[in-house]
């Protein structure tokens, strides 16, 4: 059977475009410095997001912990969203790489209450640590691709002003924020000081990240790459997709919200599930499920479709690259059937 995949953007294979742009990208050393297509690609991130350097990495989990790395000393404390990538999913490495310890805050759908996030700063003395970083996420994943809004943002460039500390982004689907918005990214990015931009999400390349900020900051963060074994030979080679990703790829994020719209519209009212349409704002739609959204993740895949449960009742579905109208439609079908099945099933005993 062919799977139409939900699970993540992250599933996307390379465009012909990435091919014929890999196949014929100049090369070098990327550690001697001397690579053009990777100085071609951090030149472009660093302009697009409005930033003095940008430094290209294996991963986006790589890029946002030499982010933290480089703007903290060990013993630090960086304010952080409960729910963030880099603390539920990055295996404890801001505490294991930069040294620091994370003080977690409650948000709405991602965003923190600016106000709130101001009265958490600690000042370092002989009992605290001091803050010295906040992190942000946008969108944010585990809200569900939700935007933080742009007032948001600049709420909380004014508290880190306030304090003399710095505000990195883990910006893994800014671009997702910066098309939903109608904005050029950097509308987003002028907030903060660092910003980690994903290019093998909704961006379809296969591998990298490009950390931009301050020419000092990214010379920290290039010697962090080095020890973590991070840097990359004739990196080139996939840099050319990069350059593909941030030239052609962007506009048609558009695309991939407008199909999360749709299936989402089409399922809201299914029996045995529920979502808020309004919280769909790009590329992805978290669906309640009355039975155990394990049940549903299994009963989804006989229909053909693949996709990952988030809590106990809760499915996300991503969109991306790969997922054309036709697919949404059989996604869209697949979630009509198991509603069905379910429907003319006794509610005790489940689909079987
Ligand atoms: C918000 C966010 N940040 C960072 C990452 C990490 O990216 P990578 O898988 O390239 O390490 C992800 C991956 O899904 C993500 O969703």
């Amino acid at each position: 059977m062919q799977f139409i995949d939900l699970r993540s953007d992250t599933v996307t294979r390379p465009t012909p475009e990435m091919y014929e742009a890999m196949a014929t990208a100049p090369l070098g050393d990327d550690v001697l410095g001397d690579d053009p297509t990777v100085v071609q690609l951090e030149e472009l991130a660093a302009k697009m997001t409005g930033k003095e350097v940008g430094l290209f990495v294996p991963s986006g989990t790589m890029s946002n912990q030499l982010a933290l790395a480089s703007h903290c000393q060990p013993g630090d404390a960086i304010l952080i969203e409960e729910e963030a990538h880099i603390l539920y999913y990055e295996v404890g490495a801001p505490a294991l790489l930069a040294g620091v310890v994370s003080w977690t805050l409650p948000s709405q759908r991602g965003a923190i209450d600016p106000d709130y996030l101001d009265r958490r700063v600690l000042k370092a003395n002989l009992h605290t640590p001091g803050t010295s970083l906040i992190c942000l996420e946008n969108t944010h994943n585990r809200a569900g691709g939700a935007i933080i809004p742009l007032e948001m943002m600049e709420a909380y460039r004014g508290v880190a002003d306030k304090h003399g500390i710095k505000v990195h982004l883990d910006g893994a689907r800014v671009f997702n924020a910066a098309v939903a918005l109608g904005l050029p990214v950097d509308h987003i990015t002028c907030h903060v000081d660092s910003v980690s931009i994903c290019l093998s999400k909704g961006l379809r390349s296969p591998i990298g990240s490009v950390l931009c900020g301050s020419a000092e900051l990214i010379d920290k963060a290039r010697i962090w790459r080095k020890r973590l074994g991070g840097g990359m030979r004739q990196a080139g080679i996939l840099a050319a997709c990069g350059i593909v990703s941030l030239t052609k790829m962007v506009d048609r994020l558009a695309e991939d919200h407008s199909r999360a719209k749709r299936l989402a519209t089409s399922i809201q009212d299914l029996p045995g599930l529920s979502l808020d349409l309004a919280t769909v704002e790009t590329n992805m739609v978290l669906v309640n499920t009355e039975a155990p959204a394990t049940d549903w993740q299994a009963w989804l895949q006989e229909e053909g479709l693949l996709c990952f449960p988030v809590a106990s009742h809760r499915l996300r579905l991503v969109f991306h690259g790969d997922i054309d109208d036709d697919k949404t439609d059989r996604a869209i079908l697949a979630f009509q059937n198991v509603s069905g099945k379910l429907s003319h099933t006794s509610p005790t005993l489940g689909l079987n």
